[in-house]
């Protein structure tokens, strides 16, 4: 079972489509959490980790003397609690090297936009502002800018002229919610491999193409 650790800051409600698939979704009997890390105290996401048994940390950043000591910090309590993927969920901190080197092409985020259209921060306002008929969400692999790593999966939804940021961001989180479980899944059954910054999605084995599949439900 592949084990997930969870970094938020906030509301968490890709988290909680996480833990919701891992219960009863595409995640079942793949994936399991083992930990949720947050950089703020007051995080909703802890609240929602609590309700489903799953351990969680705050680690305060004003404890650490750099920015680096702090994502080494964050290094050590996932390798303490055996985590093979790192799962961004709303994780409003640029990476940095001594946690990308720990897990290189194993750390996933998810953002508000098709990238590299509308990288950084309101991501779904800088679309509205633009005049674009068309944005959606993105999960990538992390490296070291600002969400530049490896695409691996898009959803696009259609903008409306009379779109808000709200409106707008409403919209986007309904896929952000479908395809970031789908990505993991796809990570927990061997399928990503990264070239030249390219993901290579590789088809599902089934009996039909000779090979057994060891994963249930596919
Ligand atoms: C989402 O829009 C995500 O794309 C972005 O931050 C937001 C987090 O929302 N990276 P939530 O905390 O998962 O509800």
């Amino acid at each position: 079972m592949l084990k997930l650790g969870v970094l938020a800051s906030g509301r968490g409600s890709n988290f909680q489509s996480i833990i919701e698939s891992t219960e009863n979704g595409c995640l079942k009997g793949k994936a399991e959490i083992a930990v949720l890390i947050v950089d703020k105290e007051e995080a909703f996401a802890r609240k929602r980790a609590r309700n489903h048994g799953i351990a969680e940390v705050w680690l305060n950043p004003k404890d650490s003397p750099t920015k680096d000591a702090y994502f080494e910090r964050i290094r050590d309590e996932l390798n303490a609690r055996a985590v093979d993927l790192v799962v961004l969920a709303g994780f409003m901190r640029i990476v940095r090297k001594p946690l990308i080197d720990a897990f290189p092409n194993r750390i996933m985020n998810i953002h508000p936009a098709l990238l590299p259209a509308f990288p950084g921060l309101h991501a779904q306002q800088q679309a509205v502002d633009y005049g674009v008929r068309v944005s959606g969400c993105t999960v990538h692999f992390v490296d070291e800018g600002m969400d530049t790593g490896p695409v691996i999966i898009q959803s696009a939804v259609p903008v409306a002229p009379d779109d808000t940021e709200e409106t707008l961001s409403a919209r986007i989180l309904t896929e952000e919610h479908r395809i970031y479980p789908e990505a993991i899944r796809l990570y927990a059954e061997g399928r990503l491999s990264v070239e030249n910054r390219k993901v290579n999605i590789a088809a599902a084995r089934t009996p039909q193409s000779g090979f057994t599949n060891p994963l249930p439900g596919n």
